[in-house]
């Protein structure tokens, strides 16, 4: 299996029209607000002695913090145009990159085969995938985390549709980094409040811990306050 085309293209033409200017996609927030704190969610349960693995990764602003934390980072991502960025960016070399489709079940096992068991960072994936790959990239999560792998998983909640709405409400219509991610036809946060711990589940996973939290974007209100889109977060095991 894979992802439909149609998807496909959208990523990677959102990606190949960015630039490799820092925060230009909505979402690359600083490590500072996104992986560090995440992180501290994730240390008490993991093995730092695995890899990390960013199932995708985007340009990859995240993952290099994470090579700060684990033994051995690897950023993941269905776009090329995102891997070249990830790379070009990483210029201390800190982590690994290449292009994977979650959705492709015999690359992930390929890559679990060649890594073991590892650790899994996974920020704003299923929440906007197609409903019919959403059970896949669960799948995937927990076919990298074997038995000694632990996962953090934060996915957008449909309240960001409503502070969406909000941002969208300026006398200009969408700031521009929001407008760019509608004319490429993304859909966030089109999973439902019950919908990701249910795939969670359902794929073998446990959640450890879980609680909410807000993903803080690269992007301003009308009112000139930040976007910050409510999500929940899972730290998870296999089995
Ligand atoms: C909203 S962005 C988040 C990027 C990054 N996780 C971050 O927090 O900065 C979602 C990313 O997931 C990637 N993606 C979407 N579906 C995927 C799939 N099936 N396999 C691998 N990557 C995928 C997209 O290309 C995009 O870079």
């Amino acid at each position: 299996m894979d992802v439909s085309q149609r998807y496909r293209e959208a990523w990677e033409g959102y990606w190949r029209e960015t630039s490799d200017t820092p925060g230009e996609a909505i979402w690359d927030s600083d490590p500072s607000l996104t992986a560090r704190p995440h992180s501290e969610l994730l240390l008490p349960y993991a093995d730092l002695s695995l890899p990390v693995v960013d199932l995708g990764c985007g340009n990859g602003t995240q993952t290099r913090y994470l090579a700060t934390r684990f033994a051995r980072a690897i950023g993941v991502d269905l776009s090329h145009a995102a891997i070249e960025h990830a790379r070009r960016a990483d210029t201390a070399k800190s982590a690994e990159f290449e292009q994977l489709d979650l959705v492709d079940r015999d690359a992930v096992r390929a890559l679990r085969d060649r890594i073991g068991d590892t650790n899994v960072y996974m920020r704003a994936v299923i929440h906007q995938s197609e409903p019919r790959d959403r059970p896949v990239v669960a799948g995937a999560v927990a076919e990298l985390l074997g038995e000694r792998g632990r996962a953090f998983v934060v996915e957008l909640t449909p309240a960001s549709k409503a502070v969406l709405q909000q941002a969208a409400s300026g006398p200009d219509g969408p700031p521009a980094k929001l407008r760019r991610v509608f004319d490429h036809g993304l859909k966030p946060a089109s999973a439902t409040d019950e919908e990701v711990p249910t795939l969670l589940r359902a794929a073998g996973l446990t959640i450890l811990a879980t609680g909410d939290t807000a993903l803080a974007q690269t992007e301003r209100m009308p009112d000139g306050s930040r976007i910050d889109l409510p999500a929940r977060w899972f730290v998870l095991a296999g089995g």
